[in-house]
C-alpha cells in the first residue's frame, strides 16, 4: 500500500543528521516542516517534505498513492512508551483509596499489598485472560497515538508466572498492531516468603530465571527495582551484570522513593537507561550524563503517589538524554494516556513542548534500542505515523487532558481513522 499524507499544517519530523539520543539543545530541535507531506510505501517512509518536491522525486508513487488530506492538522512519529508494566492481573483502586486516607505506598507494600497484591492476582490469572486484558490496553494506547510499548514482567516473582507474563508479551507482539518490546523484571520485589532470605531469591533470579529468559529469547532487557527495602545496589548490580553476560541489556528502576545511588549504579553498569529518578542525586545525574545513560522519567508516578517530580530540567541542562513514559501499572500509575504524561512533564518538570516531543519519540526509541528504526519521520524508517487534530504542536499541551489523535498509521497501515480503531 502507498500512502501520501498531504498539506499538514506542520510535520514534526525529529530528523537529525546526528545519531544517538538527543541531549541539551538538540532536544528542542524537532525539525518542523510547514505545509508538509509524508510519502509511505509498504511499511517504510519513502520521503518527507513539500508535496511539490515529492511529486517531482517520486511521480509514480505519488500518482498511485492513497491520499490523506491533513490540512489543519499536524503529523508526527508514532509515540513510543518505553516503560510500562503492561501485563498484570487485577486492579488496586482500594490501595489508591487507602493512600488518599493517609497510608504510604511502601507501608501498603510492606503489609503485603502493592506489588505483592498484583503478584498474587497475576499468578491466579490465566494466560488467556492476561492476554485479553493486555490486548484491550494496547488498543487504548494505539488510540492515543502510541505505536511501540515496552512491557516488563515482574508480577510473577516465580518462574512459572514470569514466563507466563513474558509469553503473553510475545503473543501480543505477534498479534497486536502495537510493537511490544519485552523486559524481564524478575527482581521487581522480594517475594514475601523470601523475607530475610533476600540473597536466596537474588540467586534464583540469577541462576535459575535469567538463563531461561535468555535461552527462550523472552526478553531484550533486564530490569531491577533498586530501592531501600527492595533490592540493594549491590544485589541490583549482581542481577544486572548476570543479565549482561547473557546478552540482556540492563535497565534499572532507580532512586524512585529514597535516594539510593541508583543513578550512579546505572552509569557504572552501562545500563541503557535509569528510570524514575525522582530523588536522584546531583552526583548520579552527573555520572549519567558522562555515561550517556538515558533518563526515563515517569511524571505520572510522582503525580499519582504525590511524590516529588524528577528534576527533568536539571538533567537536560546537565546533558542527560531524557525520555518520558507512562509507567503504566496498577499501583503507581494506572493511566494509558501518554499525552497526559507529556503534559505533566511540561507543567511539573520544567520541560519545554519541544523537549517533551523528543522525549516521547526518538529518545524513547533509543531507550528501547530502536532509535535507528523508529522515533522520527525520515526516509527508510518504519512507517509509524500519527496525525493529530490540532493546528500546531503547541496546541497539543495547551488543550490538555484530551486525546487529539485522529489517524494512526502503523507499519504503513491505517489502524486508527477519525479516532476510531479499525479492525
Ligand atoms: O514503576 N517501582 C516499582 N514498580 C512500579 C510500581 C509497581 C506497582 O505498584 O505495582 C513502578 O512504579
Ligand atoms: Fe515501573
Amino acid at each position: 500500500m502507498t500512502i501520501l499524507i498531504k498539506h499538514a499544517n506542520e510535520v514534526i519530523t525529529l530528523k537529525s543528521n546526528a545519531k544517538g539520543p538527543r541531549t541539551r539543545e538538540k532536544m528542542r530541535e524537532i525539525a518542523v516542516i510547514e505545509n508538509g507531506s509524508v510519502l509511505i510505501e509498504e511499511d517504510r517512509i519513502i520521503a518527507v517534505g513539500a508535496f511539490e518536491q515529492l511529486a517531482v522525486d517520486f511521480p509514480d508513487l505519488v500518482k498511485k498513492a492513497d491520499t490523506i488530506d491533513a490540512s489543519g492538522k499536524i503529523v508526527m512519529p508514532g509515540l513510543v512508551d518505553c516503560h510500562t508494566h503492561l501485563v498484570h492481573g487485577g486492579t488496586r483502586e482500594q490501595e489508591f483509596n487507602m493512600r488518599l486516607n493517609g497510608s504510604t505506598y511502601m507501608e501498603i507494600m510492606n503489609a503485603g499489598g502493592g506489588i505483592h497484591a498484583t503478584t498474587k492476582r497475576t499468578r491466579e490469572t490465566s494466560f488467556e485472560d492476561l492476554y485479553a486484558k493486555s490486548m484491550q490496553h494496547l488498543d487504548v494506547f494505539l488510540k492515543h497515538g502510541v505505536t511501540t510499548v515496552e512491557a516488563k514482567s515482574g508480577y510473577g516473582l516465580d518462574w512459572e508466572t514470569e514466563k507466563k507474563q513474558l509469553e503473553v508479551a510475545k503473543k501480543l507482539q505477534a498479534t497486536h498492531d502495537v510493537d511490544v518490546v519485552s523486559t524481564f523484571m524478575g527482581a521487581h520485589a522480594v517475594p514475601r516468603d523470601y523475607k530475610g532470605r533476600e540473597d536466596v531469591f537474588v540467586d534464583i533470579v540469577i541462576h535459575d530465571m535469567l538463563p531461561k529468559v535468555a535461552e527462550l529469547h523472552l526478553a531484550e532487557f533486564n530490569d531491577v527495582f533498586c530501592e531501600k527495602g527492595v533490592f540493594t545496589p549491590a544485589q541490583s548490580q549482581r542481577i544486572l551484570e548476570a543479565g549482561k553476560a547473557l546478552g540482556l541489556t540492563p535497565k534499572i528502576h532507580a532512586d524512585e522513593i529514597e535516594p539510593y545511588k541508583g543513578a550512579e549504579l546505572a552509569a557504572k553498569v552501562g545500563a541503557i537507561s535509569a528510570e524514575h529518578l525522582l530523588v536522584a542525586s546531583d552526583e548520579g545525574i552527573q555520572r549519567m550524563a558522562e555515561a550517556g545513560t538515558i533518563a526515563v522519567l515517569l511524571p505520572g508516578t510522582a503525580f499519582f503517589l504525590r511524590a516529588p517530580f524528577a528534576r527533568g530540567r536539571l538533567m537536560i541542562d546537565k546533558g542527560v538524554p531524557v525520555a518520558i513514559s507512562t509507567d503504566f501499572n496498577p499501583g503507581s500509575s494506572p493511566t494509558l494516556s501518554l499525552p497526559f504524561i507529556m503534559n505533566l512533564a511540561c507543567m511539573h518538570m520544567g520541560m519545554t513542548l519541544e523537549e517533551v516531543l523528543t522525549a516521547t519519540t526518538i529518545n524513547a526509541a533509543y531507550a528501547l534500542n530502536r532509535g535507528e528504526q523508529i522515533g522520527s519521520l525520515e526516509a527508510e524508517k518504519q512507517a509509524d505515523v500519527v496525525i493529530l487534530d490540532v493546528a500546531n504542536y503547541k496546541q497539543l499541551q495547551y488543550f490538555y487532558g484530551m486525546n487529539h489523535t485522529n489517524t494512526v498509521i502503523k507499519n504503513g497501515r491505517i489502524v486508527v481513522r477519525d479516532g476510531i480503531l479499525l479492525n
